[in-house]
């Protein structure tokens, strides 16, 4: 058996997610040791050191003094924001080394002073976009080979959940009180419900597979907390389900991103997925239809595509890079 080489992690926030990662980890210490990597946690960066969490990781050190992050090889990101996060990558990057983040608002709107440390595969996002469910992986190898056509989805699972809900009755405030207990929304739940959570995830995919200097503010953008009151009740009556759909197509010639509630046929790959899943269409001119659906938020869910992505680093897998051609 080969000497074990040792992989200094420190993990930056623990709420939802950063709690699961923990546990995540410890669970699959063994499979880390079959890739010949001892992972050693370092700390753990948080607010409030004393509070009471529940996770599954003997001896996790708690700190508000982030100075420990200069010593350790791999940064995983799960606090959220922009401008706080982004001054704790930046020297990380910088130093050349890894970084691990679900945060998909400071990847959307900070890319251009990332796009360096993305070329280089430094980066690694899987879990910023519809969380656990491999899209970010598929969107940069294999869905490459194929002459994008189009791809429409749905990318908030708080905003699923919602809708779901509420067709079976629930009114909007309870189903979103309910979201935000369940772990699934933003800490500003605005950013869920008024569509700027999909636009960044939508911007993310759009520099993967059509432009890798995609705008997030090209993508245009329409919340459910537009709906009108009654409109869930009355599209099922019509057979139909809203959903806050995300749609990359042509429009005379260009790329338009676009987020906005749209009616389903309830027999639409995209309407069949309910609660806090996600679901994305990509459709390729030479692969044809391909159908991506799971969990989009949620702490485990969110933590398998963050350890994933550290298996991936193991396994000598760099971090997705955009896509190098306009499409
Ligand atoms: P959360 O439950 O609110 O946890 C945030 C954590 O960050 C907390 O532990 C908090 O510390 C810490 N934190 C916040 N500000 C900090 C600061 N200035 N300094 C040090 N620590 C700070 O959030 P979350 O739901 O886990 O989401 C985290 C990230 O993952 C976000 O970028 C989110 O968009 C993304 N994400 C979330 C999900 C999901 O389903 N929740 C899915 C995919 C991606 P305290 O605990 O001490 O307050
Ligand atoms: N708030 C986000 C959502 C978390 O509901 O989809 C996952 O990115």
């Amino acid at each position: 058996m080969s000497e074990l080489k040792t992989l200094k992690i420190g993990l930056v926030g623990c709420g939802t997610v950063g709690s699961s990662v923990l546990t995540m980890l410890n669970r699959q210490r063994e499979l880390f040791r079959s890739l010949d990597y001892e992972l050693i946690l370092e700390g753990v960066l948080v607010r409030d050191p004393l509070q009471a969490r529940e996770f599954d990781y003997p001896g996790a050190t708690f700190t508000n003094d982030p100075h420990f992050l200069e010593g350790v090889d791999i940064l995983i990101e799960v606090m959220g924001g922009i401008e706080r996060p982004y001054q704790l990558w930046k020297p990380h990057l910088e130093a050349g080394k890894v970084l691990i983040t679900a945060n998909k608002a400071l990847l959307a709107e900070r890319w251009e002073e990332l796009r360096p440390y993305l070329e280089k595969g430094q980066i690694y996002f899987e879990a910023s976009v519809m969380a656990g469910t491999p899209i970010i992986a598929a969107m940069s190898t294999i869905l490459r080979a194929s002459t994008p056509v189009r791809l429409e989805a749905t990318l908030n699972g708080t905003c699923n959940y919602i809708l779901s809900e509420m067709e079976k009755g629930r009114s909007y405030q309870d189903a979103l009180l309910e979201a935000q207990r369940l772990g699934y929304a933003e800490t500003d739940p605005t950013l869920d419900v008024g569509g700027g959570d999909s636009a960044h995830k939508l911007t993310l995919l759009a520099r993967m597979f059509i432009d890798p200097d995609y705008a997030f503010e090209r993508v245009s953008v329409t919340g459910i907390d537009t709906l009108p009151e009654g409109a869930v009740q009355e599209a099922l009556e019509r057979g139909e389900k809203i959903r806050l759909l995300c749609t990359l197509e042509r429009e005379e010639g260009r790329w338009q991103a676009k987020v906005a509630p749209t009616r389903l046929h309830r027999s639409h790959p995209i309407a069949k997925a309910d609660s806090n899943f996600n679901a994305l269409l990509f459709t390729g001119e030479e692969c044809g239809n391909m159908l991506f659906m799971g969990s989009g938020a949620g702490g485990m869910v969110t933590a398998s595509g963050i350890v994933g992505d550290l298996m991936c680093h193991c396994d000598g897998i760099p971090g997705p890079r955009p896509v190098s051609l306009v499409r």
